[in-house]
């Protein structure tokens, strides 16, 4: 790397006192400009090496989901998460590393991991000091593998539940969704009264600005410009050349090429939701979506994950009123604003003129994820030229430099490996079992709920009732999960076989194929696909023939029949609920099926309200036409009854 002399005091230290304002201006005054753009930079695992960290001063390195060492244990992250910091102290001024993850659900790409139910069911449970709870454990089962910088609490407010990422959204309701976002927060980076420079503390990331849920439907742009951007032939870009990508990897991200070759093929792209178009006006903007940064920012916020959405027709990653003037301007925010993935690809086919609206809006981390070498040269070459002042980058990097200070990551404290024996611990799962049961709305009981312990004969059908990838849903292992694959947990099949007695019997099928017995009692359950992102959007959200066809099957197979959903949202079940003698959505639950038993058995209440308004026809989608709608939604949000022996009364009351 070109540069003057190694500076002549450690910016790396040891129990130095903190470092301050001055401190971090004349560690910029030491740098070149290439040195600034490195800490800029943030690559994705799989495409940089520790010595190209230690080359070229790259401020931080992510493991995208699914960026997994090989095993997938957390001592092999840990080692690996080190590997990566060793890199950045080797670097000409030893500027210390952030790496980052999305642990959205629990540290869930590792394998062993609590998985914790996806916020819309932290949601329905509206319970903060659960949902800080989730974030401690969260935090320590990262700390367990060495990250310190978790992509988490997002603090969409989606207004139209065919989004695919409804599912990690606490609420269609502002003041939920704040509420939930700061104890989330607060729970990852405050340990024992301290603030982030704790070595224990996990910086969180609230994300994604502004209004990602609040796009329209149809919005997500045409798809000639994104077969554009993609390089042209429709590619995802994301199969990086690293020869340490496993085979089973790579097979997955060439399913997912293909897969989004075709969306882009067929024009479907710009039908969908996902990275699209907010229209309205800055008085709803401000209302309905800013709410949550003002509290998360007053809760001690320092980094803001920017949308790959847009608002009134400019993307966010070019937007400098909202990044620049609204929150970092009105709003203070003196954090890092860090861009989502392939966000400058993304802006505009030419990548020159993309990183400069990016940088000049007020991005001041680039999430590559890949071609860091195309984003550095841009960059470094646009200030050359003046398209992008010193000024702008030096004000980038002192915020990165400045949050980094303020974690202690200059002091050289790493997170202590002893948090690995806590991981995926029995007192670790305990919290993801509550916040099961606390999440469970009770959408309908015809007096059958709670269910007696010797029911006699119990069919369960369904196979999410077995698949605990479907259970845990997008986000967990792989970006859009691992049906049928191995997750450590409890079923819900499992889970119901220990709760009955000695007596009754629990007889299993996938398709409801049982002999000619009538069942006591049957629990079918009816499970969305896993899925993450742009591909998770869903036009139309009826139950697919085979489900309908299940329920059916299992209706004429037991006297009592229970519904349970494994959903990101809610589904169009109107012409189903006859069926049913009671339906329960467990959400995605993740791996602690027995949260679920807990309460369907008994043990404890059902406490869950909706987080999202239940609509009776697909024309009540999105929020603005259920609220236009005359007729009123099957369920109103905050609808969750509680079931009292055979006795049944709403919650609400
Ligand atoms: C998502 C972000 C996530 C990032 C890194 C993006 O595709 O939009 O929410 O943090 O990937 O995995």
């Amino acid at each position: 790397m070109s540069g003057g002399p190694v500076v002549s005091f450690p910016f790396h230290r040891k129990a130095l006192e903190p470092m301050t304002p001055h401190d971090i201006d004349r560690l910029l005054g030491e740098m070149t400009l290439a040195e600034k753009v490195g800490q800029m930079t943030q690559a994705e695992k799989y495409s940089i090496t520790p010595d190209e960290v230690a080359e070229h001063g790259i401020g931080s390195v992510l493991s995208g989901a699914g960026g997994n060492p090989t095993p997938n244990t957390p001592d092999a992250w840990a080692d690996m998460v080190a590997s990566f910091e060793d890199g950045a102290l080797r670097s000409r001024l030893g500027i210390p590393l952030l790496y980052g993850v999305d642990a959205v659900h629990g540290n869930t790409n590792v394998y062993g991991a609590t998985v914790f139910p996806h916020n819309i069911g932290l949601g329905a449970t509206q319970d903060a000091d659960l949902v800080r709870r989730v974030a401690q454990v969260t935090k320590q089962e990262l700390l367990a593998t060495g990250v310190r910088w978790d992509f988490a609490p997002p603090v969409s407010v989606p207004q139209d539940i065919r989004w695919g990422r409804t599912l990690e959204a606490y609420s269609e309701d502002v003041d939920l969704v704040t509420e939930l976002g700061v104890a989330f927060l607060r729970g990852l980076q405050e340990v024992d009264g301290a603030d982030l420079s704790h070595p224990q503390a996990v910086l969180g990331c609230v994300k994604h600005f502004l209004a990602d849920g609040g796009t329209q439907w149809g919005s997500s742009g045409s798809p000639e410009t994104v077969e554009e951007i993609e390089h042209g032939d429709g590619s995802y870009g994301s199969i990086p050349g690293a020869e340490e990508i496993s085979e089973e990897r790579r097979r997955l991200l060439e399913e997912y090429e293909e897969e989004f070759g075709e969306l882009y093929r067929h024009g479907e792209w710009g039908q969908r939701i996902d990275q699209g178009d907010a229209g309205f006006d800055e008085a709803e903007l401000r209302r309905v979506h800013l709410p949550p940064y003002v509290a998360a920012l007053r809760a001690g916020a320092r980094n803001v994950m920017v949308s790959l959405s847009g608002w009134r027709g400019t993307k966010l990653h070019a937007h400098r009123y909202l990044l620049t003037d609204v929150l970092k301007g009105e709003l203070g925010f003196d954090g890092f604003l860090v861009s989502d993935w392939l966000a400058v690809e993304y802006l505009d086919p030419d990548y020159y003129k993309a990183t400069v609206m990016c940088i000049n809006a007020g991005v001041d981390m680039v999430m590559v994820p890949h071609e860091w070498r195309q984003f550095m040269e841009a960059l470094l070459r646009a200030v050359e030229t003046g398209d992008v002042a010193m000024e702008r980058v030096d004000d980038a990097v002192r915020r990165i430099l400045r949050v980094k200070a303020e974690m202690g990551l200059f002091d050289g404290v790493r997170p202590d490996r002893t948090s690995l024996a806590g991981f995926g611990s029995a007192e670790h799962r305990a919290v993801a079992r509550e916040a099961v049961a606390k999440s469970l709305v009770l959408l309908k009981n015809d007096g059958v709920l709670p269910l007696a312990r010797d029911a006699g004969l119990v069919y369960v059908a369904g196979t999410a009732a077995v698949d605990i990838g479907l259970q845990c849903g997008g986000w967990t292992i792989e970006w859009r999960g691992i049906p049928g694959g191995e997750i450590p947990g409890t079923t819900l099949l499992q889970a119901v076989a220990d709760s009955v007695s000695a007596e009754t019997e629990v007889a299993y099928d996938a398709a409801a194929s049982f002999d000619d017995r009538i069942a006591d009692v049957g629990i079918v359950v009816v499970a969305e696909p896993p899925y993450a992102e742009m591909t998770g959007d869903r036009a139309d959200l009826t139950l697919p023939p085979e489900d309908i066809e299940l329920i059916g099957r299992m209706r004429s197979k037991c006297d009592t029949l229970i519904g349970i959903l494994y959903t990101g949202r809610p589904l169009l079940v109107t012409d189903q609920l006859d069926q049913f003698d009671a339906l329960v959505t467990a959400w995605l639950p993740g791996s602690e099926g027995a949260g679920i038993t807990d309460v369907l058995f008994g043990d404890l209440p059902f406490v869950g309200k909706l987080p999202y308004s239940w609509p009776r026809t697909s024309d009540q989608v999105p929020l603005a036409a259920l609220l236009a709608n005359p007729d009123p939604p099957l369920w109103p949000r905050d609808h969750g009854l509680r079931a009292v022996g055979a006795e049944q009364e709403s919650a609400e009351n």
